[in-house]
């Protein structure tokens, strides 16, 4: 025998446990704000996860039987003369929960029911088996019986769902995630969910740190202004904070110091990292120095800002170049000259594999301009198509696989993304996506 069909609603209410955000707190990093089309599809997984786990209440024995469940066919066993079978079914449950939002001490977030109440519309019981006439006598008594049961039953289930599932979910929220040897990425919630009736946004750190060492930046993440239009069931919102301490943390790391030296120029290059090719410019040069390879070292003058504005994000590093020649018999490097070089670069932000990723392509070529010169003056066009060369063959692409690797977003277990759309707003990256179905 079956179980009839039965409905359960569900009204969810979500609090925050602290609202505004507190005094003085700085401004997150990085937001997700979950919409109504997202809350929607998180009820009715819910309601999937509710019924399934409706149906392993146990109600308690009576009669000194053996032990029922509901919804499904049960056997009965009052005494040994008399078995059979009965069928349960409910219909109309409604149940409603107000979630209680929070952070912990270590920015994970928390959940607690804060009220739970439920309604139950209608029990009825089929039996069969030979003597299912003597307790159809009994039939609605037996169907009160259940139904009180289920209604004391019903939130003390949701009460241990939530501790036992929801909770140990949502703390599979990344707090700390490694990017590489450098750097890791700080996702702690810098504050409590925050809960109107059109969304939920949860505010995280969204700093990347040195793992070697680790100091405050010496700038603040800018308040992020989320527009109003919502398509998608969620939003992931990283401001600029996010890049630009990404920056801060290559940048300190030395990954960004570059050598450039004779074998990364190509042989059919007219201009060659050695005192040679300079001869007919600089003749003191190759007199000073014949026959000696030059070496370029460059390094941002500070990490390199990205700048968001509406549609596109640009970074224009200002680098300095240290030119050296090397001395042949012994390790010792001569200073030559020293440029400065600025250029501004285009960035394209991605995301794959719910990854944040990127890459960039120059927007205009280097420009040099000669800051000091041990040797004479020069004109600094020559070492622009050096320059450009290097760019071109080797930081960019380097900068680009670096890039292409991206780092992560802060997502629970499970959680897949779909129908994605990227936008590029003042101060910060927008993106929208829909969930697919969790596997789990
Ligand atoms: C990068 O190069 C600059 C200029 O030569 C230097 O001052 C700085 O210490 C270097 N950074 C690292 C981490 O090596
Ligand atoms: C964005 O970039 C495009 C193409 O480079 C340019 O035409 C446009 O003016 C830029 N918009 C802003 C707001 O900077």
């Amino acid at each position: 025998m079956m179980a009839r069909p039965y409905w359960v609603a569900v009204a969810l209410l979500l609090l925050a446990e602290v609202s505004g955000f507190e005094e003085g707190a700085s401004h997150p990093g990085f937001v997700a704000r979950i919409t109504r089309k997202g809350l929607e599809y998180a009820r009715r997984y819910g309601i999937a996860t509710l019924k399934k786990e409706l149906s392993t209440i146990h109600l308690p024995d009576f009669s000194g039987s053996t032990k029922v469940s509901w919804i499904t066919s049960v056997s009965y066993k009052f005494y040994s003369t008399l078995e059979g079978t009965f069928t349960v079914s409910v219909d109309g449950i409604s149940i409603s929960v107000s979630l209680n939002l929070g952070k912990d001490q270590s920015g994970r977030p928390t959940v607690s029911v804060a009220h739970c109440s439920n309604s139950i519309g209608h029990v009825s019981i089929d039996i069969s088996g030979h003597l299912s006439w003597i307790l159809n006598f009994f039939h609605k008594r037996f169907e009160n019986y259940f139904k009180n049961i289920l209604e004391q039953k019903i939130c003390e289930m949701i009460r241990k769902s939530t501790t036992s599932h929801l909770e140990p979910y949502l703390r599979t929220l990344p707090v700390i995630l490694m990017i590489d040897q450098v750097a890791g990425i700080d996702y702690s919630l810098v504050g409590a969910p925050q809960v109107t009736s059109q969304v939920i946004d949860t505010p995280f750190r969204g700093e990347f740190f040195g793992r070697n060492w680790r100091s405050p930046a010496p700038f603040g993440a800018p308040p992020i202004r989320l527009p109003e239009k919502h398509d998608h069931m969620v939003y992931f919102a990283a401001s600029e904070y996010v890049f630009n301490t990404a920056s801060r943390v290559y940048h300190q790391a030395g990954r960004m110091n570059f050598t450039i030296r004779n074998q990364h120029i190509p042989l059919d290059s007219p201009t060659h990292l050695d005192t040679n090719s300079f001869r007919a410019i600089i003749p003191q040069l190759a007199k000073l120095y014949p026959n000696a390879e030059l070496e370029l070292e460059t390094s941002p003058e500070s990490a390199p800002f990205l700048m968001f504005t509406p549609g596109n994000v640009t970074f224009s590093p200002v680098i300095d170049l240290q030119a050296f020649t090397l001395l042949p018999t012994s390790s010792e490097r001569k200073p030559l000259f020293q440029l400065r070089v600025t250029t501004d670069i285009s960035a394209t932000i991605g995301v794959r594999s719910s990854r944040i990723v990127g890459s960039v392509t120059p927007g205009s070529k280097l420009k040099l301009e000669l800051k000091h010169s041990n040797i004479h003056y020069f004109r600094v066009e020559l070492m622009e198509a050096i320059l450009n060369y290097y760019a071109r063959h080797t930081l960019y692409p380097s900068l680009n696989a670096k890039l292409k690797e991206g780092f992560p977003l802060p997502l629970p277990r499970d959680t897949y993304l779909n129908s994605l759309e990227l936008q590029v707003h003042k101060n910060f990256l927008l993106l929208g996506a829909n969930l697919n179905e969790a596997k789990r």
